[in-house]
This record gives C-alpha cells, sequence and structure tokens, in this order.
C-alpha cells in the first residue's frame, strides 16, 4: 500500500486505494477481477475465510471483491473514514445506510424535507410501508430539527450537505450535536460536494453516502454508490449486504475509481464554471432567482465556505425562468444545443434538468409548491466546457421564451 501519510487532495485521488501487493505482479493500476469463485490451498485456509477468521475473497461480488475493495479504501481515504461499503447505486448505498443505522419497524428517522425525490420515496412509501415513523423537516432550521428529535427519538438523522434543487446548505456541526445528544447517527449524502469540497466525518457525521454515478466517476458512464463509515459498521453493512445483494461489481468499480482520480482537477473547474455561471445569470432579465450557494445573497453562504473551507459550492446551481411554466422551459432546454437535457448531474458534460419532471417527478405539485420548487425552475450542473460556450448555449435558448 502506498504511503499517503500527509499527501494532498490530488496526491491522494490518484494514489488512494491502489499499491496492494500481488506477489509477482505489482500493477500500477488495481486491475479488473471478475472471478466469482477463489479457491484457496486446502479446505481450512477456506474455512477461514468463509468463517471470517482471516482476510480473503470467497464468493465475489456479493461476499467482498479485491477490485472494489480498492476503490472502498481510496474513498474511505479521502473523506478521512475508517472503511467504506461499495453498492450497486447511490439508493442502494443510502437504502443499506439506514438498515445499517438500525431502522426497523417502530423506530423513526428525522430527515431532510428536500432530500432527493427517490430517498424521499424510500423513506414515505418503503420505510413508512415497513413500519418506520418517518418526520420530516426543514433543515435549516434547527429549532425544528432540535424540536423534532428530542420528540421521536429517532435512530437516524439524515440530511444531504447541498440539497437539491435549491441549494440548501445543512449545518453539519451544530446538526452532529443535535443527532448525538439523542443517541441518533447523523447519516450525510455529501453527493453534491464530493470529498473534495467537504469531509462530513470531520463535522460528526457517522455515515457518509454518495451516488458515485455523480461527480466521484465523474462521465457520466457508471452508477454506483458508497458508506464511508467506521469499521464496526462497515461490519454491519456487510452482513446486511450479503443477504440483500445490492453489490457494485468489479467493473463499474474499476470505471468509478479510474473517473475519482482527475476528482480535484475536475471539482476545480465546474466549481468555478458554475460560480461565474450563476453570477451572470443573476444579472440576467429573463431569470428571477438563482440558487447557488457559493453567491454571497444565498442564506447559507458562510456557511458553506466554512464546510468546504473556501473551495466552492459545487457543479450544480438552480435558476427560476421569470413567468415560466412546463411549456417555456421545454422550449428552453429543446433549445440548448451544447449543454444536454439529461437526468444526472456532476459529470463532464453540462447538463440540463427540470426537476419538476424528473428529481422531483414523484412529489405532487402542492408538494414541491411548499419546498420552493416552482414550474420555471431549471437545473443546471456544469462540466468542463469552455464557460464561453456553456453561456452562449444558454442565453441562445433563453432567447426563444
Ligand atoms: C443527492 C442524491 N443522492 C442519491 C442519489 C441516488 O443515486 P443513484 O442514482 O446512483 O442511485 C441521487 C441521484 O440523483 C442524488 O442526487
Amino acid at each position: 500500500m502506498r504511503n499517503l501519510t500527509n499527501k494532498a487532495f490530488n496526491t491522494r485521488t490518484v494514489h488512494a486505494g491502489e499499491g496492494v501487493d500481488f506477489g509477482q505482479l505489482n500493477p500500477v493500476v488495481s486491475p479488473v477481477y471478475p472471478s466469482v469463485g477463489y479457491t484457496y490451498a486446502d479446505s481450512n485456509d477456506l474455512d477461514a475465510v468463509l468463517g471470517n477468521e482471516r482476510p480473503g475473497y470467497v464468493y465475489s461480488p456479493r461476499y467482498g471483491n479485491p477490485t472494489v475493495a480498492a476503490f472502498e479504501r481510496a474513498i474511505a481515504n479521502l473523506e478521512g473514514g475508517e472503511a467504506a461499503y461499495a453498492f450497486a447505486s447511490g439508493m442502494a448505498a443510502i437504502h443499506m445506510a439506514l438498515l445499517a443505522a438500525g431502522v426497523r419497524a417502530n423506530t423513526s428517522v428525522v430527515a431532510a424535507a428536500d432530500v432527493y425525490g427517490a430517498t424521499y420515496s424510500l423513506l414515505q412509501n418503503v420505510f413508512t410501508e415497513l413500519g418506520s415513523q418517518i418526520h420530516l423537516v426543514d433543515v435549516t432550521d434547527l429549532t425544528t430539527v432540535e424540536a423534532a428529535v428530542s420528540r421521536s427519538r429517532p435512530v437516524a438523522l439524515l440530511v444531504e450537505t447541498i440539497s437539491n434543487p435549491l441549494m440548501k446548505v445543512a449545518d453539519l456541526p451544530r446538526l452532529a450535536e443535535i443527532a448525538h445528544a439523542a443517541e441518533a447517527r447523523l447519516l450525510v449524502d455529501n453527493t453534491f460536494c464530493s470529498p473534495y469540497l467537504c469531509n462530513p466525518i470531520r463535522f460528526g457525521a457517522d455515515m457518509v453516502i454518495h451516488s458515485v454515478t455523480k461527480l466521484i466517476a465523474g462521465h457520466g458512464d457508471v452508477m454506483a454508490g458508497i458508506v464511508v463509515t467506521t469499521a464496526a459498521l462497515r461490519a454491519e453493512l456487510m452482513r446486511l449486504n450479503k443477504l440483500l445483494g445490492g453489490s457494485l461489481g468489479p467493473f463499474e468499480a474499476w470505471l468509478a475509481m479510474r473517473g475519482l482520480k482527475t476528482l480535484g482537477l475536475r471539482m476545480r473547474e465546474q466549481c468555478g464554471h458554475a460560480l461565474e455561471l450563476a453570477r451572470w445569470l443573476q444579472t440576467h432579465p429573463k431569470i428571477k432567482q438563482v440558487h447557488y450557494a457559493f453567491l454571497p445573497d444565498h442564506p447559507q453562504y458562510a456557511l458553506m465556505k466554512s464546510l468546504s473551507e473556501g473551495k466552492g459550492a459545487g457543479a450544480v446551481f438552480s435558476f427560476e425562468i421569470d413567468g415560466a411554466g412546463r411549456e417555456q422551459v421545454f422550449a428552453f432546454m429543446d433549445a440548448l444545443r451544447l449543454v444536454q437535457p439529461a437526468t444526472s448531474l456532476g459529470d463532464i458534460y453540462s447538463l440540463v434538468l427540470y426537476p419538476a419532471i424528473s428529481s422531483h417527478r414523484a412529489l405532487t405539485r402542492a408538494v414541491r409548491a411548499d419546498l420552493g420548487i416552482g414550474d420555471g425552475l431549471v437545473r443546471i450542473s456544469v462540466g468542463i466546457e469552455a464557460v464561453a460556450d456553456i453561456q452562449a448555449d444558454i442565453e441562445s435558448a433563453l432567447s426563444v421564451i
């Protein structure tokens, strides 16, 4: 294993997880291990591995895989956690984190009301049907969060560092205090920050979740999720996943790790581009409001600066087209030529999304309106293309409405 003590972020994205001793061969890059089965010198060895008495691989990837393990080590290193466990998607990671935190029938969860649409439905439909009590709160209103936590004594408080599409920022140090005072675990979906902008474990989070599909993999060609946590909670994730089977495959792990190596470079560009475009749109006559946590008039600007140590607020921002409804937003999206209308974010490609028909489609119009998601709200995820080209594309598409 390479010695990365005191090494900078960009050094660790390149080297973390690599350098396992494979015997005679010492590849610079961890290889893909597609084999499901592994053989041992004798049955005692196999028995010891199956009984968790010594490390090894037996049935892959559901019981662990060397390529996936390399990726897990890399993300644990970058998030500053003891260990990590990778899954086939961000949703699988969220589901398993909730189970590992102890969410069952007759337990409760306090969660941010504006979590990603599928997370909202997972809580409100699946976990509610199974008998868990879900309490949704505005995470920026700490008095309400504190009251909900002390009243319902949840096993988990689930928040997103930056929420979507209004880019609200969670006060992680205060939320950790509130959760821990009630003996609840703080689960943080850190997808919109990636480990580059913020490491929630430093602020007291017990589990950090990523949709790796987004910024970490970064190229729009792999779906994956990961949970970073303590060694003990990782063991619980592994115990559950051996039964539930939402494992990340070795090919996807390899692709995600390849994408990860340029995370710092991509994030620096994408955060810079997003800020430049957000500032420009604030002055645009057709735009009513821009939501981006690195704009000084954003309510959590100071908090975002402190959580990210001034590095930025991510690749994604949203804006409200003045007086627009579905028809005008569709016309705007159809007129874009470079920015792709696709349901993801965090890629090297700039992407546009209309939350009302995609990320927040599962919510009724009334719930969306309650959350502040109006019919004219559009979300942009800024890629690494030249910022002038992205700006020209948005300007020309705005001119059609
Ligand atoms: C904040 C957030 N968390 C989790 C997910 C789910 O991740 P995946 O699509 O990889 O299952 C998404 C997907 O858009 C997301 O935006």
